[in-house]
């Protein structure tokens, strides 16, 4: 799970839009789903988006998908971007608030062509959400192989 710029300051800023949880109540509760699912789950917040590159790029070979909530870099970061596509991992790319309901800059998403898919609007459910549908893409593709 990463997490990307000001969402460290969950539960304080702008709760209208992104509802009073912190990222530390978000974190457990996806600790709680992922039990629930038998996932492992390592999570990492960071405001800077070179970490945030290094952190997909040492997913390869530790981690078998991505959950992001990318902040404002999901409207501006070809980076984030292309780090996703080189790892090749499934990445789910989720928001708490609904992000085509917004100002026009934050309905451009350069992630959104490169994941699996996208969960928006939902609060802290957006992530349980989207964890869930990483689990059930992981496992219904494994089954695919066999
Ligand atoms: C956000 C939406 C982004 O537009 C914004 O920059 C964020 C949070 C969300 O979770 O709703 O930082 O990703």
């Amino acid at each position: 799970m990463l997490h990307g710029p000001n969402l460290n300051l969950l539960g304080q800023r702008e709760p209208g839009i992104y509802g009073s949880l912190s990222l530390a109540e978000i974190n457990r509760q996806l600790e709680v789903e992922g039990k629930n699912l038998a996932i492992e789950i390592s999570t990492m917040q960071s405001n800077h988006e070179g970490i945030l590159v290094d952190a997909i790029h040492d997913a390869l070979g530790k981690h078998q998908g991505i959950l992001i909530n990318a902040g404002a870099y999901t409207h501006t970061s070809v980076a984030l971007r292309d780090a996703i596509a080189a790892v090749n991992l499934p990445t789910v790319e989720v928001h708490l608030s609904n992000i085509y309901r917004r100002e026009e800059f934050r309905h451009h998403s350069y992630i959104a062509p490169i994941a699996i898919g996208q969960i928006s609007g939902f609060g802290a459910q957006s992530y349980l959400l989207g964890l869930q549908a990483l689990a059930y893409y992981l496992r219904t593709k494994c089954e695919d192989k066999v």
